[in-house]
């Protein structure tokens, strides 16, 4: 049996949906990593640093959960850490031909690496942290999506940006 279980991503930032999907998957495994990617492909508002820290606050009630940064390919990372599986969250269907193509090719670079994926509440499903982003940025309430300190530091961030800025890359 797996005690380990990785959650990869982009955590920018960290959110409810994700949190669920983090609560569950510590019911399950011994330990869940939580690998806040330090490439990606994405336009980040946070630092490599922020999203860590942020995840570090939404996720202090679980003692089995570590947040930590990883660099280069995710089933590397997965294999360094002992782990065989790989958490992901399955919101709506529209996430099903991204994440089975994401998921094979995984599987191609590692076999013996599994991709689990974990369902969250209904109330999430439609969920992301863009989604979050675009609602603060245009004045509106982020409240149910993610927890009030986050919240606090978005704002924060909008403020000081005054425009919406992005950071140049992820780092
Ligand atoms: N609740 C809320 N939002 C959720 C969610 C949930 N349960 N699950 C996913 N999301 C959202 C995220 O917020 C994110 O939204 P955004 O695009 O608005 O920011 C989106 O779904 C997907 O983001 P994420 O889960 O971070 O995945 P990703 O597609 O950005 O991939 C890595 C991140 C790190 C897993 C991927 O880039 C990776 O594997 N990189 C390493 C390089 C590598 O190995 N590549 C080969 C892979 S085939």
């Amino acid at each position: 049996m797996e005690k380990t279980a990785i959650y990869p991503g982009t955590f920018d930032p960290i959110t409810y949906g994700h949190v669920d999907i983090i609560e569950r998957a510590s019911k399950i495994f011994d330990e869940v990593i939580i690998g806040v990617a330090k490439e990606t492909y994405k336009e980040c508002l946070f630092s490599l640093t922020e999203r860590i820290e942020l995840a570090r606050e939404a996720t202090k009630h679980l003692p089995n959960v570590i947040i930590e940064s990883f660099t280069g390919l995710v089933v590397d990372y997965v294999r360094k850490r002992n782990s065989k599986v790989m958490i992901r969250g399955l919101r709506a269907v529209s996430d099903f031909e991204y994440e089975l193509q994401i998921a094979l090719a995984n599987r191609t670079l590692s076999e013996e690496i599994e991709t689990v994926f974990l369902i969250p509440q209904s109330k999430y499903l439609y969920l992301s942290s863009s989604l979050v982003k675009q609602i603060i940025s245009t004045g509106g309430s982020i409240k149910e999506y993610v927890p009030e300190t986050i919240r606090e530091k978005m704002e924060l961030k909008y403020k000081t940006k005054v425009k919406y800025e992005l950071q140049e890359d992820c780092s």
